[in-house]
């Protein structure tokens, strides 16, 4: 598959390259690489659209003149991507109990769920605030015997996790084919039983104990509905993908569908949260 690499300067960083980021992930950009000076994104070229980017970026100016950029689009091949990412993959440990690293980085024994991720194109290596809060979030949910959907799988990490701490049964799903590749490879390589489809949410057909969904605010507001109607009673659903500024309208679309909020937390102005399936 080919992407559009967007690589953009900024003359300040921080809470401006989220603003930027949010905006992207609504026109289809599903990736991010902080660097010093600004970040990368990527979208598969398919999807790509030069007038949507110029708006937002039109609009960003307006609402901050203050904040100078420019940038550079290119095409990059498969090839490429996965040779400049393993280059600046670095391993994540988070809260101590879960390592999630390359093959190419040495195991840690001592925390309790080392997972090794090829970690090419997809998303899914615990660098990016909603995959690490997620892990986060399952570090205290009891999984023995309960079964788990993970929709949006990126590399599988979530999935992965889950089985480790001793799910039932893990779906695991994408609609992006090389991420539904790459999580198959992953659940090889950590040895877990997990089943991995290509698609979205029309093609579940089980209901869950646990649906985890880190995708973008859209899809998870346009899918919400069929989500709640495969999640158990009493069962959870965790959702990230979205800033804390979205937090509202996403909070509003679960009570609809019977979701009530039991936590919230962030980082780096991303929003993790965490809902209960009521009667
Ligand atoms: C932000 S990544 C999350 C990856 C991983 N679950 C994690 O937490 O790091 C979102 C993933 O959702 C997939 N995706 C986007 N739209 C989707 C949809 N409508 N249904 C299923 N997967 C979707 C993308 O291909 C991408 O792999």
């Amino acid at each position: 598959m080919v992407y559009i690499e967007l690589e953009l300067d900024l003359s300040s960083v921080g809470i401006f390259s989220d603003v930027l980021q949010s905006e992207l992930c609504d026109i289809g950009f599903e990736s991010f690489l902080d660097k010093e000076d600004g970040f990368f994104a990527y979208c598969q070229k398919d999807i790509f659209n030069q007038n949507e980017l110029d708006s937002i970026l039109d609009t960003f100016k307006s609402n901050n003149p203050s904040v100078d950029f420019t940038y550079v689009i290119k095409e990059i091949e498969q090839q490429d991507w996965n040779k400049e990412w393993e280059k600046s993959y670095e391993a994540v440990l988070v809260d101590d109990y879960c390592y999630v690293r390359a093959s190419f980085h040495p195991p840690m024994n001592s925390v309790k769920y080392d997972i090794e991720i090829s970690p090419k194109m997809s998303f899914g290596t615990a660098h990016h605030p909603t995959t690490y809060q997620i892990i986060q979030l399952l570090k205290d949910e009891d999984l023995v015997g309960k079964d788990v959907m993970d929709m949006g799988t990126g590399t599988g990490v979530l999935a992965i996790l889950s089985k480790l701490k001793g799910a039932r049964v893990v779906d695991a799903i994408d609609n992006d084919e090389w991420a539904f590749e790459n999580a198959k490879e992953n659940v090889l390589r950590n040895n877990v039983d997990v089943n991995v489809s290509l698609g979205d949410a029309k093609m579940l057909t089980m209901t869950y104990d646990l649906f985890i969904a880190n995708i973008n605010r859209n899809i998870l507001l346009q899918d919400m509905p069929l989500y709640s109607k495969h999640i158990r009673e009493g069962g959870f659903l965790i959702l990230s993908g979205f800033y804390n500024n979205d937090v509202e309208i996403l909070e509003k679309s679960a009570n609809e569908n019977n979701l009530e909020l039991i936590t919230h937390i962030a980082k780096e102005n991303w929003a993790a949260l965490r809902f209960i399936k009521k009667q």
